[in-house]
Protein backbone atom coordinates (compact mmCIF):
# COMPACT_ATOMS: atom_id res chain seq x y z
CA UNK A 1 0.00 0.00 0.00
CA UNK A 2 1.62 3.17 -1.22
CA UNK A 3 1.34 5.94 1.74
CA UNK A 4 2.71 9.46 0.52
CA UNK A 5 4.68 10.74 2.87
CA UNK A 6 4.23 14.77 3.41
CA UNK A 7 7.23 17.14 4.50
CA UNK A 8 5.44 17.46 8.09
CA UNK A 9 7.22 16.43 10.93
CA UNK A 10 6.59 16.69 14.94
CA UNK A 11 9.31 17.14 16.87
CA UNK A 12 9.81 15.10 20.12
CA UNK A 13 12.08 16.49 22.91
CA UNK A 14 13.30 14.14 25.10
CA UNK A 15 15.98 15.72 27.58
CA UNK A 16 18.31 17.57 25.22
CA UNK A 17 17.87 15.65 22.09
CA UNK A 18 15.39 16.32 19.75
CA UNK A 19 13.48 13.82 17.28
CA UNK A 20 11.82 14.42 14.29
CA UNK A 21 8.98 12.23 13.58
CA UNK A 22 7.32 12.42 9.82
CA UNK A 23 3.31 13.31 10.11
CA UNK A 24 1.36 11.31 7.89
CA UNK A 25 -2.05 12.83 6.13
CA UNK A 26 -5.11 10.36 5.48
CA UNK A 27 -7.49 10.80 2.57
CA UNK A 28 -9.79 12.82 5.13
CA UNK A 29 -7.39 14.66 6.68
CA UNK A 30 -6.40 13.49 9.48
CA UNK A 31 -2.46 13.62 10.74
CA UNK A 32 -0.95 10.47 12.17
CA UNK A 33 2.75 10.89 13.85
CA UNK A 34 4.58 7.93 12.15
CA UNK A 35 6.78 6.65 15.46
CA UNK A 36 7.42 2.91 13.95
CA UNK A 37 11.49 3.81 14.60
CA UNK A 38 11.33 5.70 17.89
CA UNK A 39 12.47 2.91 19.84
CA UNK A 40 15.22 2.46 17.32
CA UNK A 41 15.89 6.69 17.45
CA UNK A 42 15.65 6.92 21.54
CA UNK A 43 15.45 3.51 23.47
CA UNK A 44 11.77 4.83 24.08
CA UNK A 45 8.17 3.08 23.77
CA UNK A 46 4.89 4.73 23.51
CA UNK A 47 2.46 3.63 25.87
CA UNK A 48 -1.29 3.55 25.31
CA UNK A 49 -3.71 0.55 26.53
CA UNK A 50 -6.40 -0.05 24.57
CA UNK A 51 -5.17 1.54 21.76
CA UNK A 52 -7.15 4.75 23.14
CA UNK A 53 -4.73 6.63 20.34
CA UNK A 54 -2.86 4.20 18.14
CA UNK A 55 -4.01 3.83 14.20
CA UNK A 56 -2.64 -0.01 14.31
CA UNK A 57 -2.47 -0.05 10.61
CA UNK A 58 -2.96 1.65 7.25
CA UNK A 59 -6.31 1.17 5.73
CA UNK A 60 -8.53 1.52 2.41
CA UNK A 61 -11.39 -0.30 3.34
CA UNK A 62 -13.74 1.82 5.81
CA UNK A 63 -14.04 5.71 6.70
CA UNK A 64 -15.36 6.45 10.29
CA UNK A 65 -15.85 10.44 11.96
CA UNK A 66 -16.67 9.69 15.10
CA UNK A 67 -17.62 13.52 15.90
CA UNK A 68 -19.82 13.97 13.02
CA UNK A 69 -21.54 10.48 12.72
CA UNK A 70 -19.89 9.35 9.40
CA UNK A 71 -19.77 6.12 8.14
CA UNK A 72 -18.58 5.05 4.35
CA UNK A 73 -17.07 1.57 3.06
CA UNK A 74 -14.69 2.52 0.07
CA UNK A 75 -15.74 6.19 -0.08
CA UNK A 76 -19.52 4.98 -0.08
CA UNK A 77 -22.09 6.86 2.57
CA UNK A 78 -23.84 3.82 4.54
CA UNK A 79 -26.91 5.86 3.61
CA UNK A 80 -26.83 5.58 -0.10
CA UNK A 81 -25.78 1.78 0.51
CA UNK A 82 -28.76 0.34 2.73
CA UNK A 83 -30.61 1.84 -0.13
CA UNK A 84 -28.96 -1.14 -2.65
CA UNK A 85 -30.65 -3.82 -0.41
CA UNK A 86 -28.30 -6.00 -1.10
CA UNK A 87 -25.83 -7.31 1.65
CA UNK A 88 -23.67 -9.55 -0.89
CA UNK A 89 -23.29 -6.39 -3.16
CA UNK A 90 -21.86 -4.91 -0.37
CA UNK A 91 -19.81 -7.69 0.59
CA UNK A 92 -18.22 -7.65 -2.33
CA UNK A 93 -17.56 -3.75 -2.21
CA UNK A 94 -15.66 -4.00 0.96
CA UNK A 95 -13.34 -7.36 -0.12
CA UNK A 96 -12.95 -6.14 -3.52
CA UNK A 97 -12.79 -2.50 -3.14
CA UNK A 98 -15.79 -2.11 -5.83
CA UNK A 99 -19.14 -2.80 -6.28
CA UNK A 100 -19.85 -5.89 -8.97
CA UNK A 101 -21.02 -5.49 -12.47
CA UNK A 102 -23.57 -7.36 -13.27
CA UNK A 103 -21.29 -10.33 -14.57
CA UNK A 104 -19.84 -10.21 -11.41
CA UNK A 105 -22.79 -9.90 -9.42
CA UNK A 106 -23.87 -13.26 -11.13
CA UNK A 107 -20.83 -15.06 -10.75
CA UNK A 108 -20.57 -14.13 -7.35
CA UNK A 109 -24.55 -15.43 -6.56
CA UNK A 110 -23.29 -18.55 -8.24
CA UNK A 111 -20.51 -19.17 -6.28
CA UNK A 112 -22.87 -18.73 -2.97
CA UNK A 113 -25.55 -20.75 -4.35
CA UNK A 114 -22.95 -23.92 -4.52
CA UNK A 115 -20.55 -23.09 -1.18
CA UNK A 116 -23.97 -22.91 0.47
CA UNK A 117 -24.06 -26.58 1.71
CA UNK A 118 -22.36 -28.09 5.15
CA UNK A 119 -20.39 -31.26 4.29
CA UNK A 120 -22.53 -33.66 5.25
CA UNK A 121 -19.64 -35.16 7.94
CA UNK A 122 -19.87 -31.97 9.90
CA UNK A 123 -23.59 -32.39 10.88
CA UNK A 124 -22.80 -34.99 13.53
CA UNK A 125 -20.49 -32.22 15.05
CA UNK A 126 -23.72 -30.27 16.04
CA UNK A 127 -25.16 -33.47 17.85
CA UNK A 128 -22.09 -33.11 20.10
CA UNK A 129 -22.60 -30.15 21.84
CA UNK A 130 -25.38 -29.58 24.87
CA UNK A 131 -28.52 -28.60 24.32
CA UNK A 132 -28.32 -25.08 25.58
CA UNK A 133 -25.07 -24.00 24.38
CA UNK A 134 -25.15 -20.45 22.80
CA UNK A 135 -24.92 -20.53 19.76
CA UNK A 136 -21.69 -18.01 19.00
CA UNK A 137 -19.85 -20.69 20.57
CA UNK A 138 -20.92 -23.74 18.34
CA UNK A 139 -20.09 -21.23 15.50
CA UNK A 140 -17.01 -20.76 16.34
CA UNK A 141 -15.83 -23.86 16.94
CA UNK A 142 -17.11 -24.96 13.62
CA UNK A 143 -15.35 -22.40 11.51
CA UNK A 144 -12.43 -23.43 12.96
CA UNK A 145 -13.11 -27.49 12.04
CA UNK A 146 -13.52 -25.88 8.58
CA UNK A 147 -9.48 -25.85 8.05
CA UNK A 148 -9.44 -29.62 8.35
CA UNK A 149 -12.52 -30.12 6.09
CA UNK A 150 -10.61 -27.57 3.52
CA UNK A 151 -6.84 -28.75 4.57
CA UNK A 152 -5.30 -27.50 1.02
CA UNK A 153 -6.01 -23.68 1.35
CA UNK A 154 -3.02 -21.83 1.61
CA UNK A 155 -2.50 -18.21 2.15
CA UNK A 156 -1.74 -17.55 -1.12
CA UNK A 157 -4.56 -19.65 -3.34
CA UNK A 158 -6.95 -17.73 -0.83
CA UNK A 159 -5.87 -14.68 -1.56
CA UNK A 160 -5.76 -14.93 -5.28
CA UNK A 161 -9.39 -16.95 -5.05
CA UNK A 162 -10.46 -14.18 -3.17
CA UNK A 163 -14.24 -14.28 -4.19
CA UNK A 164 -14.64 -18.17 -3.92
CA UNK A 165 -12.91 -17.60 -0.33
CA UNK A 166 -15.00 -15.37 0.65
CA UNK A 167 -18.53 -17.02 -0.89
CA UNK A 168 -17.60 -20.09 0.53
CA UNK A 169 -17.36 -18.52 4.31
CA UNK A 170 -20.36 -16.41 3.95
CA UNK A 171 -22.52 -19.18 2.32
CA UNK A 172 -21.13 -21.86 4.35
CA UNK A 173 -21.37 -20.20 7.81
CA UNK A 174 -24.93 -18.79 7.21
CA UNK A 175 -25.95 -22.42 7.23
CA UNK A 176 -23.79 -23.39 9.95
CA UNK A 177 -25.74 -20.93 12.05
CA UNK A 178 -29.66 -21.44 11.04
CA UNK A 179 -28.23 -25.68 11.40
CA UNK A 180 -27.06 -24.58 15.16
CA UNK A 181 -30.22 -22.94 15.98
CA UNK A 182 -32.46 -26.18 14.70
CA UNK A 183 -30.60 -28.19 16.45
CA UNK A 184 -30.58 -26.56 19.89
CA UNK A 185 -34.62 -26.36 19.21
CA UNK A 186 -34.94 -29.92 18.00
CA UNK A 187 -35.86 -29.59 14.83
CA UNK A 188 -34.82 -31.08 11.30
CA UNK A 189 -32.18 -29.28 9.85
CA UNK A 190 -33.57 -27.24 6.51
CA UNK A 191 -30.96 -27.31 3.52
CA UNK A 192 -30.70 -24.12 1.63
CA UNK A 193 -32.39 -23.12 -1.73
CA UNK A 194 -30.65 -22.41 -4.84
CA UNK A 195 -33.72 -20.06 -5.84
CA UNK A 196 -33.53 -17.97 -2.40
CA UNK A 197 -31.29 -14.91 -2.19
CA UNK A 198 -28.99 -14.82 0.53
CA UNK A 199 -30.90 -13.34 3.56
CA UNK A 200 -33.93 -14.90 2.28
CA UNK A 201 -31.96 -18.18 2.73
CA UNK A 202 -31.18 -17.49 5.60
CA UNK A 203 -34.50 -16.91 6.88
CA UNK A 204 -36.30 -20.39 5.22
CA UNK A 205 -33.13 -22.26 6.67
CA UNK A 206 -34.10 -20.59 10.53
CA UNK A 207 -38.11 -20.77 9.90
CA UNK A 208 -38.88 -23.63 7.45
CA UNK A 209 -40.22 -26.64 8.48
CA UNK A 210 -41.80 -30.04 7.53
CA UNK A 211 -45.13 -29.02 9.11
CA UNK A 212 -45.39 -25.31 9.03
CA UNK A 213 -44.18 -24.10 5.55
CA UNK A 214 -42.13 -20.55 5.61
CA UNK A 215 -42.83 -17.95 3.32
CA UNK A 216 -39.91 -15.15 3.13
CA UNK A 217 -41.73 -12.25 3.58
CA UNK A 218 -40.43 -9.09 1.12
CA UNK A 219 -40.48 -6.55 4.10
CA UNK A 220 -38.18 -8.94 6.37
CA UNK A 221 -35.67 -9.82 3.74
CA UNK A 222 -35.32 -6.27 2.94
CA UNK A 223 -34.56 -4.72 6.28
CA UNK A 224 -32.19 -8.33 7.29
CA UNK A 225 -30.04 -6.90 3.85
CA UNK A 226 -29.83 -3.70 5.56
CA UNK A 227 -29.02 -4.49 9.07
CA UNK A 228 -26.90 -6.83 7.45
CA UNK A 229 -25.29 -4.24 5.49
CA UNK A 230 -24.95 -1.62 8.36
CA UNK A 231 -23.12 -4.61 10.55
CA UNK A 232 -20.56 -5.52 7.41
CA UNK A 233 -17.79 -3.20 8.34
CA UNK A 234 -16.64 -1.04 11.34
CA UNK A 235 -12.46 -0.50 10.59
CA UNK A 236 -10.34 -1.82 13.80
CA UNK A 237 -13.19 -2.62 16.22
CA UNK A 238 -12.22 -5.38 19.03
CA UNK A 239 -12.99 -8.45 16.63
CA UNK A 240 -11.51 -6.70 13.78
CA UNK A 241 -8.41 -6.47 15.09
CA UNK A 242 -8.27 -9.59 16.41
CA UNK A 243 -8.65 -11.09 13.05
CA UNK A 244 -5.88 -9.02 12.17
CA UNK A 245 -3.47 -9.67 14.94
CA UNK A 246 -4.41 -13.81 14.59
CA UNK A 247 -3.79 -13.16 10.45
CA UNK A 248 -0.69 -11.20 11.15
CA UNK A 249 1.03 -14.87 12.50
CA UNK A 250 -0.53 -16.42 8.75
CA UNK A 251 -2.57 -18.80 10.07
CA UNK A 252 -5.36 -19.85 8.34
CA UNK A 253 -8.34 -17.89 7.27
CA UNK A 254 -10.53 -19.92 9.21
CA UNK A 255 -9.08 -19.92 12.27
CA UNK A 256 -8.46 -16.09 11.71
CA UNK A 257 -12.11 -15.40 11.24
CA UNK A 258 -13.38 -17.84 14.38
CA UNK A 259 -11.29 -15.97 16.12
CA UNK A 260 -13.13 -12.58 15.85
CA UNK A 261 -15.86 -14.73 16.03
CA UNK A 262 -15.03 -15.08 19.66
CA UNK A 263 -14.42 -11.47 19.98
CA UNK A 264 -17.48 -10.65 18.91
CA UNK A 265 -19.17 -12.29 21.52
CA UNK A 266 -18.35 -10.60 24.49
CA UNK A 267 -21.19 -8.46 25.71
CA UNK A 268 -18.93 -4.84 25.25
CA UNK A 269 -19.10 -5.70 21.36
CA UNK A 270 -21.23 -7.74 19.25
CA UNK A 271 -23.05 -9.57 22.72
CA UNK A 272 -24.64 -6.18 23.39
CA UNK A 273 -27.31 -6.53 20.82
CA UNK A 274 -28.15 -9.45 22.99
CA UNK A 275 -28.07 -7.62 26.96
CA UNK A 276 -29.89 -4.72 25.41
CA UNK A 277 -33.39 -6.72 25.15
CA UNK A 278 -32.75 -8.32 28.34
CA UNK A 279 -32.21 -4.97 29.82
CA UNK A 280 -35.35 -3.38 28.26
CA UNK A 281 -37.41 -6.58 29.40
CA UNK A 282 -36.08 -5.70 32.58
CA UNK A 283 -37.06 -1.88 33.01
CA UNK A 284 -39.93 -2.59 31.16
CA UNK A 285 -41.51 -5.07 34.03
CA UNK A 286 -39.57 -2.74 36.71
CA UNK A 287 -41.48 0.25 34.90
CA UNK A 288 -38.64 2.40 36.24
CA UNK A 289 -36.29 4.26 34.17
CA UNK A 290 -34.88 6.47 36.27
CA UNK A 291 -33.75 4.04 38.65
CA UNK A 292 -31.77 2.12 35.73
CA UNK A 293 -30.34 5.30 34.50
CA UNK A 294 -28.87 5.65 38.14
CA UNK A 295 -27.19 2.77 38.71
CA UNK A 296 -25.54 3.08 35.14
CA UNK A 297 -24.49 6.45 36.38
CA UNK A 298 -23.16 4.89 39.82
CA UNK A 299 -19.62 3.30 39.59
CA UNK A 300 -19.90 0.88 42.25
CA UNK A 301 -22.49 -1.09 40.12
CA UNK A 302 -21.48 -2.86 36.98
CA UNK A 303 -24.39 -2.25 35.36
CA UNK A 304 -23.96 0.26 32.08
CA UNK A 305 -26.79 0.76 29.94
CA UNK A 306 -26.72 -1.10 27.13
CA UNK A 307 -26.80 -0.06 23.80
CA UNK A 308 -25.27 3.42 24.84
CA UNK A 309 -21.60 4.37 23.95
CA UNK A 310 -18.69 3.76 21.32
CA UNK A 311 -15.44 4.36 21.44
CA UNK A 312 -15.79 6.27 18.06
CA UNK A 313 -18.90 7.90 17.85
CA UNK A 314 -18.61 11.08 20.24
CA UNK A 315 -22.62 11.53 18.49
CA UNK A 316 -25.37 9.50 17.44
CA UNK A 317 -23.79 6.05 15.80
CA UNK A 318 -25.16 7.01 11.80
CA UNK A 319 -26.15 2.85 11.76
CA UNK A 320 -28.61 3.78 15.05
CA UNK A 321 -30.35 6.32 13.31
CA UNK A 322 -30.94 4.05 10.25
CA UNK A 323 -32.13 1.45 12.16
CA UNK A 324 -34.26 3.49 14.71
CA UNK A 325 -36.25 4.38 11.36
CA UNK A 326 -36.21 0.91 9.93
CA UNK A 327 -37.39 -0.74 13.05
CA UNK A 328 -40.58 1.94 13.43
CA UNK A 329 -41.34 1.34 9.70
CA UNK A 330 -41.48 -2.06 10.10
CA UNK A 331 -43.71 -2.24 12.82
CA UNK A 332 -46.03 -0.46 11.10
CA UNK A 333 -46.05 -2.21 8.21
CA UNK A 334 -46.12 -5.67 9.99
CA UNK A 335 -48.63 -4.27 12.28
CA UNK A 336 -46.62 -5.40 15.43
CA UNK A 337 -47.11 -3.32 19.01
CA UNK A 338 -43.87 -4.09 20.55
CA UNK A 339 -43.88 -2.44 24.01
CA UNK A 340 -40.39 -2.91 24.60
CA UNK A 341 -40.21 -0.16 21.70
CA UNK A 342 -42.00 2.48 23.51
CA UNK A 343 -39.47 1.54 26.82
CA UNK A 344 -36.21 2.10 24.52
CA UNK A 345 -38.35 5.14 22.97
CA UNK A 346 -38.45 6.76 26.68
CA UNK A 347 -34.46 5.23 27.59
CA UNK A 348 -33.47 7.16 25.03
CA UNK A 349 -35.26 10.33 25.65
CA UNK A 350 -34.25 9.88 29.15
CA UNK A 351 -30.48 9.14 28.49
CA UNK A 352 -29.97 11.94 26.05
CA UNK A 353 -31.90 14.35 28.79
CA UNK A 354 -29.14 13.34 31.44
CA UNK A 355 -25.90 15.13 32.33
CA UNK A 356 -23.96 12.35 33.22
CA UNK A 357 -24.77 10.99 29.18
CA UNK A 358 -24.59 14.21 27.98
CA UNK A 359 -21.28 15.28 29.00
CA UNK A 360 -19.81 11.64 28.39
CA UNK A 361 -20.89 11.80 24.65
CA UNK A 362 -23.39 8.78 25.10
CA UNK A 363 -25.71 8.09 22.38
CA UNK A 364 -27.42 4.88 20.81
CA UNK A 365 -25.32 2.50 19.02
CA UNK A 366 -26.13 -0.05 16.57
CA UNK A 367 -27.16 -2.25 19.12
CA UNK A 368 -29.51 -0.30 21.20
CA UNK A 369 -32.53 -0.58 18.23
CA UNK A 370 -31.30 -3.67 16.59
CA UNK A 371 -32.24 -6.12 19.13
CA UNK A 372 -35.96 -4.96 18.85
CA UNK A 373 -36.01 -5.47 14.44
CA UNK A 374 -34.39 -9.23 15.22
CA UNK A 375 -37.51 -9.96 17.83
CA UNK A 376 -39.88 -8.69 15.64
CA UNK A 377 -38.87 -11.16 12.92
CA UNK A 378 -38.58 -13.97 15.07
CA UNK A 379 -35.29 -14.59 15.70
CA UNK A 380 -34.33 -15.75 19.26
CA UNK A 381 -32.02 -13.64 21.59
CA UNK A 382 -29.55 -15.90 21.71
CA UNK A 383 -29.13 -15.58 17.99
CA UNK A 384 -28.65 -12.04 17.45
CA UNK A 385 -24.92 -11.90 18.12
CA UNK A 386 -24.73 -14.69 15.64
CA UNK A 387 -26.73 -12.25 12.84
CA UNK A 388 -23.71 -9.47 14.32
CA UNK A 389 -20.96 -12.17 13.03
CA UNK A 390 -22.53 -12.75 9.74
CA UNK A 391 -23.35 -9.72 8.79
CA UNK A 392 -19.65 -8.87 10.18
CA UNK A 393 -17.91 -11.34 7.82
CA UNK A 394 -17.07 -9.55 4.93
CA UNK A 395 -15.47 -7.25 6.71
CA UNK A 396 -13.20 -9.42 8.55
CA UNK A 397 -12.46 -11.05 5.22
CA UNK A 398 -11.68 -7.77 3.70
CA UNK A 399 -9.32 -6.48 6.61
CA UNK A 400 -7.65 -10.18 6.34
CA UNK A 401 -7.01 -9.56 2.58
CA UNK A 402 -5.69 -6.49 3.15
CA UNK A 403 -3.52 -7.29 5.54
CA UNK A 404 -1.76 -10.25 3.76
CA UNK A 405 -1.97 -8.24 0.71
CA UNK A 406 0.31 -5.19 2.54
CA UNK A 407 2.74 -7.78 4.10
CA UNK A 408 2.27 -7.06 7.28
CA UNK A 409 4.81 -7.81 9.87
CA UNK A 410 3.51 -10.37 12.71
CA UNK A 411 1.81 -8.26 15.22
CA UNK A 412 3.68 -7.60 18.59
CA UNK A 413 2.95 -5.23 21.18
CA UNK A 414 5.78 -4.00 23.46
CA UNK A 415 4.84 -3.22 27.03
CA UNK A 416 6.35 -1.77 30.00
CA UNK A 417 7.71 -4.01 32.68
CA UNK A 418 6.47 -2.58 36.26
CA UNK A 419 6.62 -5.83 38.36
CA UNK A 420 9.50 -6.97 40.74
CA UNK A 421 12.89 -5.82 39.47
CA UNK A 422 15.56 -8.72 39.92
CA UNK A 423 15.30 -10.27 43.02
CA UNK A 424 16.82 -13.18 45.05
CA UNK A 425 15.30 -17.02 45.19
N1 LIG B 1 -23.53 3.27 30.48
C1 LIG B 1 -23.03 4.04 31.48
N2 LIG B 1 -21.85 4.68 31.43
C2 LIG B 1 -21.13 4.52 30.32
C3 LIG B 1 -21.58 3.74 29.23
C4 LIG B 1 -22.84 3.10 29.35
N3 LIG B 1 -23.31 2.36 28.35
N4 LIG B 1 -20.67 3.75 28.26
C5 LIG B 1 -19.66 4.52 28.70
N5 LIG B 1 -19.94 4.99 29.94
C6 LIG B 1 -19.12 5.90 30.75
C7 LIG B 1 -17.94 5.18 31.39
O1 LIG B 1 -18.28 4.68 32.66
C8 LIG B 1 -16.92 6.28 31.44
O2 LIG B 1 -17.27 7.14 32.51
P1 LIG B 1 -16.09 7.93 33.35
O3 LIG B 1 -15.43 8.82 32.33
O4 LIG B 1 -16.82 8.66 34.41
O5 LIG B 1 -15.18 6.85 33.86
C9 LIG B 1 -17.16 7.06 30.15
O6 LIG B 1 -18.56 6.85 29.86
C10 LIG B 1 -16.32 6.60 28.97
O7 LIG B 1 -16.57 5.22 28.80
P2 LIG B 1 -15.48 4.13 28.47
O8 LIG B 1 -15.89 2.80 29.03
O9 LIG B 1 -14.13 4.66 28.84
O10 LIG B 1 -15.58 4.11 26.90
P3 LIG B 1 -14.98 3.02 25.97
O11 LIG B 1 -14.70 3.71 24.70
O12 LIG B 1 -13.86 2.32 26.64
O13 LIG B 1 -16.17 1.95 25.82
C11 LIG B 1 -18.16 0.91 25.11
C12 LIG B 1 -17.07 1.93 24.77
C13 LIG B 1 -19.04 0.69 23.88
C14 LIG B 1 -17.50 -0.44 25.49
C15 LIG B 1 -18.99 1.45 26.29
O14 LIG B 1 -19.62 2.66 25.91
C16 LIG B 1 -20.03 0.43 26.79
O15 LIG B 1 -19.69 -0.41 27.62
N6 LIG B 1 -21.30 0.49 26.27
C17 LIG B 1 -22.28 -0.50 26.61
C18 LIG B 1 -22.05 -1.77 25.79
C19 LIG B 1 -22.45 -1.59 24.35
O16 LIG B 1 -23.49 -1.03 24.02
N7 LIG B 1 -21.61 -2.13 23.45
C20 LIG B 1 -21.86 -2.08 22.00
C21 LIG B 1 -20.90 -1.17 21.28
S1 LIG B 1 -21.38 -0.82 19.60
C22 LIG B 1 -21.23 -2.33 18.77
C23 LIG B 1 -19.86 -2.90 18.79
O17 LIG B 1 -18.87 -2.21 18.58
O18 LIG B 1 -19.77 -4.10 18.95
Amino acid sequence: MNVERKTEEAILKIGDCEIKLPIITGTEGEKAIDIANLRKATGYVTIDPSFMNTAACYSQITYIDGERGVLRYRGIPIEDLVKLGSFTKVAYLLVNGHLPTPEQSRKFSHLLNINSLLHEDMRHFFDQFPRGAHPMHILSTMINALAAFYPNVDLMSLSEDIDASTARLISIVRTMAAVAYKKSIGEPIVYPRCDLKYCGNFLNMMFDSPVRPYTVRPEIERILNVLFILHADHEQNCSTTAVRTIGSAQVNLYATISAGMSALSGPLHGGANQEVITMLQQIANDGNISKFLQRAKDKNDPFRLMGFGHRVYKTYDPRARIIKHECEELFTQLNIEDPLLQVAREVEQAALTDEYFIERNLYPNIDFYSGLVYHAIGIPENMFTVMFALARLPGWIAHWKEMIGTHTRIVRPRQLYIGNAKSEL
